[in-house]
């Protein structure tokens, strides 16, 4: 392409070659790579093997800019650029970027990560091009060139990334709320209340915990305070946290897999986003208001549905390829049914631990037995007191009896949350050397071979 007729008297030419390697080019590029210096991985053999658009101004060397075409995980990546340090102009250097946009023929996400600081690789330069940012993280930007959709699961892994999920970063609550909001929406068109939290009225967080009712809301009217008798949520009845639903759909179900069974269904959240991905979802719930509340919400999605049973007794007659659940916590809350009922087999009703797990563990070995080769189990738990205050120790139970039945232990995630009311707790427990509990565990299972994860999940791509 020439551009002379637009940018003074200089002859501009740009020169695609499929490899740095092999092009003719490698030296100029690693030597202008090094003198710019944040650009300095492009003078490395392992990155000259990737594509790029070589800039010429009067027929001289005079920039580059390197990407990454990613058949595998569908998006092109663009790497490193340069301009030679007394040419630099941000026109040019556009029109560079532009040369690499039409060499995208595939309508992959193209990705790029730039920073405020750089005078060319900057957001502003971008933006005018047309991509947008997904996400902020210590002063770099990561840009798409396409829909945030196509770039959702990046999102996902930066929020994740080690086995530590801190649900109180920024992203993870802007997810959290679009979630959220989505639920509440479901919730209003069927005339549900409070959807995120439905059926759980009579949760109760243990007996020296809080409700997770209050007497709310006061209002002033005619100068009187009116108390509004309607009893509201105030969030402490254990609710799925939705995001993390999506990451454990994203990341453990297999590139042709299609249904996720629950043995201990729960909230709606999980047969929510399950439906939203297009995924078929059944969920075993002992309580048929819960799975009343949970099946109107969701009744827009095709194949979502809860159904009343005790999962210890019931057993899926098909294979699912993910199973997931968030079992209940021994005696944290209870579960109550239509007129303040306890359902028979509800675990957390049972006199002792004992018996909780084992019939708990029954239903994994039900929801094991239909679990497809090759897949995962994942199980979000959380440890709980006994009335001396030491920990049941259910979680480590957890462990050995999944092992024991033959998957392998493959992640322990640990999912925090904010501290903000534990820090109070500490303030009395401290005296007993009692540290608040700040964490669940997402206990990843495996069933299969693990040499095959690699080949049967999607390609994460470049992070
Ligand atoms: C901890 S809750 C799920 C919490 C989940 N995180 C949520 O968002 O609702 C566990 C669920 O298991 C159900 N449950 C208890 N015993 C059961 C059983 N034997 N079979 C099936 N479900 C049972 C309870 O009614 C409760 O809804």
């Amino acid at each position: 392409m020439d551009y002379n007729e637009f940018l003074f008297k200089d002859n501009i030419k740009f020169e695609y070659v499929k490899s740095v390697i092999g092009s003719g080019y490698e030296t100029q590029v690693a030597d202008l790579a090094l003198r710019d210096k944040v650009a300095y991985r492009a003078a490395r053999k392992n990155m000259q093997i990737h594509s790029a658009i070589i800039l010429k101004i009067n027929d001289k060397f005079s920039g580059f800019f390197t990407f990454e075409v990613n058949h595998e995980a569908k998006e092109f990546c663009l790497l490193q650029s340069a301009m030679e340090l007394d040419m630099k102009d941000k026109d040019i250097y556009s029109q560079m970027v532009n040369e690499i946009i039409k060499q995208n023929t595939f309508g992959y996400p193209m990705i790029m990560t730039v920073s405020t600081k750089h005078d060319l690789e900057c957001p502003k330069v971008f933006e005018k091009l047309g991509f947008k940012t997904y996400l902020n993280l210590s002063g770099f930007e990561y840009m798409v060139y396409g829909t945030f959709d196509q770039i959702r699961m990046k999102r996902l892994c930066h929020s994740t990334m080690t086995n530590t999920w801190l649900s109180t970063k920024a992203d993870w609550l802007k997810m959290k709320k679009e979630w959220n909001e989505k639920i509440e929406l479901s919730g209003k068109k069927y005339n549900i209340k409070n959807p995120k939290f439905a059926s759980r009225d009579g949760c109760w967080q243990g007996n020296n915990g809080m409700a997770n009712i209050v007497l709310a809301k006061q209002s002033i009217e005619n100068g009187k305070i009116k108390d509004d008798k309607n009893k509201t949520l105030n969030g402490n009845a254990s609710v799925l946290d939705p995001v993390v639903c999506e990451c454990i759909i994203r990341f453990f179900m297999p590139t042709n897999g299609k249904n996720i069974y629950n043995p201990f269904g729960g909230g709606v959240q999980m047969g929510f986003i399950a439906g939203s991905y297009k995924y078929e979802y059944l969920a075993s719930e002992i309580r048929q208001n819960q799975c009343d509340v949970n099946n109107i919400i969701c009744q827009d999605f095709k194949n979502v549905k809860w159904i009343k049973s005790d999962s210890s007794k019931y057993k899926p007659n098909k294979k699912y390829d993910l199973c997931f659940s968030c079992p209940p916590y021994y005696k944290v809350e209870e579960y109550i049914d239509y007129d303040g009922i306890i359902p028979d087999g509800e675990l957390n009703s049972f006199p002792t631990y004992e018996k909780f797990r084992d019939t708990l563990f029954e239903g994994y070995k039900n929801a094991i037995d239909v679990l497809n080769d090759n897949c995962f189990f994942v199980v979000m738990t959380g440890d709980s007191r006994d009335k001396n205050g030491a920990y049941y120790g259910c979680e480590a139970e957890h462990e050995l009896y999944f092992k024991n039945q033959g998957l392998h232990i493959y992640n322990k995630i640990i999912y925090l949350e904010c501290e903000f009311t534990r820090l109070a707790h500490a303030k009395i427990t401290l005296n007993y050397r009692k540290f608040p509990k700040r964490e669940q565990k997402i206990l990843v299972f495996y069933k299969g071979d693990i040499d095959k994860i690699k080949e049967l999940y999607p390609t994460i791509g470049r992070l």
